[in-house]
């Protein structure tokens, strides 16, 4: 069997309107759609190495691989991961390895035979974040991990790198696969602004707003109590979830179309709107739960006198206690300043848009 060892790496995502409720659990298809920015800096790295006895292997390892044009700050974490969540991610490698030759034949990429039929993958990931911290650890996971498993079963880098550069439809088809281990992962693939309805997720047309800065304000690093899976059902427990869809519907349009004329100022509102609407379904829920800290409550004081203000900043939260902020990147400077500032006793997470996953390395020789 031919060695083969491919590195992909694929960012976080952040939505502005939430996938919050899923119509199919079994497929994560959700209720409503959604609305991201890729992030960048905030990724993992999954590093996937052939091998000659079948059946997967997971190493909780750091992968050998750096990309070097990560700030140097950022430290590789290699996840802690649960009985369950290992399982949850070796039953998605054995789904992409079912899916491949399918994909592989609709784009004409040639599979490797041998490698398919008989090779066992050893797979290691890192992120530059802290899992469970409420950055979307699965989002940049499973997209790293659906992207290097698909194409460590190509038969040669060539005809792969061709599709991949020439025809946007293997990102979004790699990007359905890797919504079935989770959902928000689809959106990881391609960048900056992605929308999501149903199956399929794409770039929404005529975005004209400038490029953006990003910033975590890390409230807690602690693993969440309810994870976003179990936050999913809960939701639809809370007298607040009747007509969520069709409100979301309504704010995405809305948010489109301020997207579309640049008015950075509705988009804070919506987006801000769109936040507290999730929390509070979490919050109502028939056995309610709150992710929130003190330092969250300190951070949405804050943001709430800016938002009646003329050039508010972008702020959302995930299901996590840490609070994101979206600004102008001609603004980053002055907004890093101000937020070190206000608050001082929590780290404060840089990063900007990014395009979406990528292959950082395809190495025939086996281990570099
Ligand atoms: C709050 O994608 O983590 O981040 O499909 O069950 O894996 P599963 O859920 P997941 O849900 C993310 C929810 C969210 C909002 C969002 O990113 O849209």
């Amino acid at each position: 069997m031919r060695k083969l060892r491919i590195v992909a790496r694929a960012p976080s995502n952040i939505a502005l309107i939430k996938y919050m409720g899923k119509s199919d659990s079994s497929k994560n298809l959700p209720d409503n759609p959604s609305l991201s920015m890729t992030l960048n800096s905030l990724c993992t790295v999954a590093d996937v190495e052939r091998i000659e006895k079948s059946g997967d292997h997971w190493l909780p390892e750091t992968p050998r691989f750096r990309p070097t044009d990560l700030p140097s700050d950022r430290m590789w974490v290699s996840p802690d991961l649960s009985s369950s969540g290992r399982e949850k991610l070796l039953k998605h490698v054995e789904r992409v390895r079912e899916a491949v030759p399918a994909i592989y034949e609709k784009f004409g990429i040639v599979l490797d035979q041998e490698a398919w039929r008989g090779a066992g993958l050893h797979l290691r990931t890192a992120n530059t974040f802290p899992a469970s911290s409420g950055i979307a650890s699965s989002a940049s996971s499973f997209a790293a991990v659906t992207l290097a498993v698909a194409a460590s079963f190509a038969l040669d880098e060539v005809s792969w790198n061709r599709v991949w550069g020439e025809q946007p439809e293997l990102k979004r088809a790699l990007a359905q696969l890797s919504r079935r281990g989770s959902g928000s992962s689809c959106r990881s693939f391609e960048g900056p602004w992605v929308y999501w309805e149903g199956e399929s997720s794409w770039i929404p047309s005529g975005i004209q707003l400038p490029e953006m800065a990003h910033f975590v304000i890390l409230i807690s690093t602690q693993p969440k109590q309810v994870s976003s899976s179990e936050a999913h059902l809960r939701i639809k427990t809370s007298p607040l979830w009747e007509r969520r869809v069709e409100r979301v519907r309504m704010r995405s349009n809305q948010l489109l179309s301020a997207m579309r004329t640049s008015d950075l100022r509705k988009l804070a509102q919506l987006a801000w709107t769109e936040t507290w609407e999730m929390h509070s379904l979490f919050h109502t829920a028939s056995e309610p739960f709150t992710y929130w800290e003190p330092g969250t409550v300190e951070a949405l004081q804050y943001f709430s006198s800016w938002m009646g203000q003329a050039s508010p900043p972008i702020v959302t939260l995930d299901a996590g206690p840490n609070v994101h902020v979206m600004v102008d990147r001609n603004d980053q400077k002055l907004w890093l300043s101000r937020l070190k500032e206000q608050f001082r006793d929590f780290q404060i997470l840089e990063d900007g848009q990014g395009l979406g996953a990528k292959i950082e390395e395809w190495n025939t020789n086996g281990v570099g």
